[in-house]
């Protein structure tokens, strides 16, 4: 007789099952998946709560673990995620879009006009755009060895990434930032080495401020990538990275640590070319 080895455990109320199995390859993140990342059919996602909701998005917490044999055992593997979920309905701010759209094609013109219509299926769909360009952002930015979260999944309107935090407990941006000018020229290196690397990889990040920068144990992330463009391809893309320049400069140089926008934007361009 071989021992039972499914686990009994069902998803309860604020659970649901798993939705990596179902997902197709493209919407997984890159390979080798972390060894953080679980892949088990019989895993269980717990709802864990809203982190922080946002214009486009709400950012809830989930925890995603390979149950036990029994409810009395200890799950074999478990792991805390980002769930970011662009929203559908109302509130939603769609014009902002065409700046970052320019240069970008969708397959189906009844999306576009859908879109562009504003209908039900239409902000639907957009949100779902946005999401798998957030998702495929942070691939192509996790590929180029840029600090992102790991992008585990996309399904629909609802992005799942690595939890960049201590427990539960999300980390700070950079906004909330106390450092002294002393801590914060570090940051700052390592937020250049970041925007050179996005240009290198012909991207600009399009929406870089100190909101979009979380710093956990001295190392900082950049995160919010849905809006990323293409450099060259996008005639709004040096503009727009002349603007992430002058957002981190200003930034900085109020807080005294000194960086002259024109000569970042000037460095970060001779990366384009
Ligand atoms: N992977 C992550 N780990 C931890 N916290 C995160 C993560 N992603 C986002 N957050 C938190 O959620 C907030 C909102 O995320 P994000 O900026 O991606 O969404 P948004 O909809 O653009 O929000 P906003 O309108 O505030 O810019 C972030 O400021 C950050 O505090
Ligand atoms: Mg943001």
């Amino acid at each position: 007789m071989t021992a039972l080895t499914f686990s009994t455990v069902e998803p309860g109320d604020d659970q649901r099952w798993s939705t990596w199995p179902a997902i197709t390859p493209s919407q997984r993140g890159p390979e080798p998946w972390p060894d953080w990342v679980v892949t088990s059919a019989g895993a269980i996602d717990t709802e864990l709560g809203v982190v922080k909701t946002g214009k486009e998005a709400d950012l809830y917490l989930i925890e995603r673990f390979q149950p036990g044999l029994t409810p009395a055992d200890p799950p074999v593997q478990s792991t805390i995620l980002a769930a970011k979920r662009y929203r559908t309905l109302e509130h939603r701010d769609f014009h902002r879009s065409a700046e970052y759209q320019e240069g970008r094609r969708t397959r189906r013109s009844r999306d576009e006009r859908a879109v562009a219509k504003g209908s039900s299926y239409g902000r639907s769909f957009a949100a779902g755009m946005w999401a798998f360009a957030e998702f495929e952002a942070l691939s192509t930015m996790y590929a180029a060895g840029a600090p992102v979260p790991y992008p585990v999944q996309v399904d629909g309107t609802e992005l799942l990434m690595e939890f960049i935090g201590e427990g539960t407990t999300a980390a700070p941006r950079l906004a909330q930032s106390r450092e002294e000018p002393a801590g914060l020229r570090p940051l700052l290196d390592q937020i250049v080495e970041a925007m050179q690397l996005f240009a290198r990889a012909g991207f600009v990040h399009g929406d870089l401020s100190p909101y979009n920068l979380l710093v956990h144990e001295g190392r900082v992330v950049v995160i919010d990538l849905p809006q990323i463009v293409d450099a060259i391809a996008n005639p709004n893309g040096v503009g727009m990275l002349h603007r992430d320049c002058v957002n981190i400069a200003d930034w900085f140089t109020r807080k005294r640590v000194e960086v002259d926008a024109e000569a970042l934007f000037g460095e970060l361009l001779a990366e384009l070319y």
